[in-house]
C-alpha cells in the first residue's frame, strides 16, 4: 500500500510529540520531531552568545546558519531517536527550560525558517512519515494526505510540563510553565512566517479529557479511516 505524509500540529506542549511516535511506531512510519529542529537552532545560539539579554545577533546567525547540523540518530538504550547538534547529542538539553524561553523567538526569524523547512520537506520525499509541529499541514507538506490539529486546555498542559519538568530535576513552578506556553503559544501564532495555525483540512484533536491509551486510540483510527 503506498504511504502517505501525516501532518501533525497543535499547541506547545499538547502531547503532539507523543501520539505522534507512538503512531509512528504502530504503521512502521518514521517519525520527526520538527519542534528539535528548531530547539537546537535555539541551543546553538545560546552556546555561541548569540543572544545579549533578549536579543538576538540576527546577522551572526545568518552567517552561521550553514554550521548547525542537525540529526536524528536512534538510541538502542530508549529505542527512541536522540537529536544530535553537530555531532554531540543533545536530547535533553533542547528541553530545558533555558532553551524553551528562547526557542520561539528563533523560531520567528524568516531564514531560519526558510532554511529548516527546506531540510524537513527534504525528509519528507519518500512520504512514509509522521511529522509534528506547527506549520507541518500549512507550510511543510500543505499536501499531506492526513493532518490532525492537536490541543488541550493550558491547564492540563501545565501540568503535564510540570511533571515532565519535576521527573528532570528542573525546579520550577506551575505558573512559570503555564506563562512560557502561553507566551510560546502568542508568539507561535502571531509570527508572520509559517505561524501556528489550523490547516483548513485538520481534524481537531482535543485530548485534555483522554488517556495516553484513548489518545493513540484515536490516532490509529483516523489514520486507518484514511487508508480505507
Ligand atoms: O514542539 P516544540 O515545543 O518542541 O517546539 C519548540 C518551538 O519551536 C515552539 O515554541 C515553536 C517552534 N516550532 C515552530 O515554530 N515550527 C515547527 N514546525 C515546530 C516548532
Amino acid at each position: 500500500m503506498n504511504k502517505i505524509v501525516i501532518a501533525i500540529d497543535g499547541h506547545s506542549s499538547c502531547g503532539k510529540s507523543t501520539m505522534a511516535k507512538e503512531l509512528a511506531k504502530q504503521i512502521g512510519y518514521t517519525y520527526i520531531d520538527s519542534g528539535a529542529m528548531y530547539r537546537t537552532v535555539a541551543l546553538y545560539c545560546i552556546q555561541k552568545g548569540l543572544f545579549v539579554g533578549n536579543k538576538l545577533n540576527l546577522d551572526a546567525l545568518k552567517q552561521q546558519m550553514n554550521a548547525i547540523h542537525t540529526t536524528f540518530i536512534p538510541n538502542p538504550t530508549t529505542g527512541k531517536s536522540d537529536t544530535y547538534l553537530n555531532g554531540k547529542n543533545v536530547e535533553s538539553e533542547i528541553r530545558s527550560m533555558a532553551v524553551a524561553e528562547k526557542v520561539s523567538q528563533v523560531a520567528a526569524v524568516g531564514f531560519v525558517r526558510e532554511a529548516l523547512v527546506r531540510q524537513q520537506q527534504a525528509l519528507g520525499t519518500e512520504k512514509g512519515i509522521v511529522m509534528d509541529g506547527r506549520d507541518i499541514g500549512t507550510v511543510v507538506f500543505p499536501d499531506a494526505e492526513l493532518k490532525i490539529f492537536v490541543t488541550a486546555s493550558p491547564e492540563i498542559r501545565t501540568q503535564r510540563r510540570l511533571e515532565e519538568l519535576i521527573a528532570k530535576n528542573e525546579p520550577t513552578s506551575f505558573e512559570a510553565v503555564l506563562h512560557n506556553l502561553t507566551e510560546r503559544d502568542r508568539i507561535d501564532s502571531t509570527r508572520k512566517d509559517g505561524p501556528l495555525k489550523q490547516a483548513s483540512d485538520a481534524i481537531v484533536l482535543d485530548n485534555s479529557n483522554l488517556t495516553i491509551a484513548e489518545q493513540n486510540q484515536q490516532m490509529l483510527a483516523l489514520f486507518q479511516s484514511k487508508m480505507g
